[in-house]
């Protein structure tokens, strides 16, 4: 049903979330398992946690970052890098931080909530709110990175709660909203502004897939909702494409 309506003239989107990363060893935020439930989001992740204690919170981005260096793309990834090669109408959003899309290859894939593997000024000083590649700190973090600018603290270049998402970026992801086909993947869809694609997408009159074990708040909105893993559901969808 999914695999019928994907040809090469589709223009495909596809949102992903915590859940696509799972069968790769990355946690999760919500759900059995997830980091929310064991870790408090405003103690670790807003600008406030961060302003009180710096080194609490690289400390938690230095354990994730361990976490995740060990991890792997899964066959989700590799469905979705390559689709993103062979779709030339293909978006990939998505809210994770991990890198793992990139790792397998996807080209351009549109950041929501920036990379744990980039870091930027704190404050911002004159260079600027760039962020920088960073991945020395792929263990528990000892020291607070520094800017080499200002020589004031870095902090991780991932958007935290209570702050804005880049402008930039919310705008190239509702652009692909105006698709065909719209695929949202391993996301619990409470976080806005990333939750509300699903309903643009829909206005533009998008066939509309869920891909998650679980029933989210997005289920009933959409046109299909596929209640199995990510790595599973894409393989499956893969195998059925007619590439005829
Ligand atoms: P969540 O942790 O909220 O949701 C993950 C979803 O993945 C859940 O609905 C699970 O049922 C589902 N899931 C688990 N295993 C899966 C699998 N193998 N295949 C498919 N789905 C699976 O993650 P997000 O929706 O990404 O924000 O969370 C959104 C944002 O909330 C994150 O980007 C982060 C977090 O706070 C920031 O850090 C700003």
């Amino acid at each position: 049903m999914v695999a019928a309506r994907l040809t090469r003239e589709t223009r495909l989107t596809v949102l992903t979330g915590a859940g696509v990363s799972a069968a790769s060893g990355v946690p999760t935020f919500r759900g059995a398992g997830g980091l929310w439930r064991n870790f408090r989001p405003e103690e670790l992740a807003t600008p406030r946690a961060f302003a009180r204690d710096p080194r609490l919170v690289w400390e938690w981005y230095g354990w994730r970052r361990g976490l995740i260096a060990a991890c792997r793309p899964n066959r989700a990834h590799d469905v979705l890098a390559s689709w993103s090669r062979q779709f030339p109408k293909f978006t990939l959003v998505t809210q994770n931080v991990d890198g793992l899309h990139e790792a397998a290859g996807t080209q351009e894939v549109v950041r929501m909530h920036g990379s744990i593997w980039e870091v930027r000024c704190a404050r911002p000083c004159a260079a600027g709110t760039t962020p920088w590649r960073d991945e020395v700190s792929a263990k528990p973090a000892l020291e607070v990175p520094a800017c080499p600018h200002c020589g004031g603290l870095a902090r991780p270049a991932v958007v935290w709660f209570g702050e804005m998402l880049d402008p930039v970026i919310v705008d190239r992801a509702s652009s692909a909203t105006d698709c065909d086909v719209f695929l949202a993947v391993g996301t619990s869809a409470v976080v806005y502004p990333a939750a509300g694609l699903l309903h643009e997408a829909k206005r533009h009159g998008a066939f509309t897939v869920e891909i998650n074990p679980e029933a989210t708040d997005a289920s009933h909105l959409v046109d299909v909702a596929i209640a199995e893993p990510a790595e599973v559901a894409l393989d499956a969808i893969d195998a059925m494409i007619d590439r005829a």
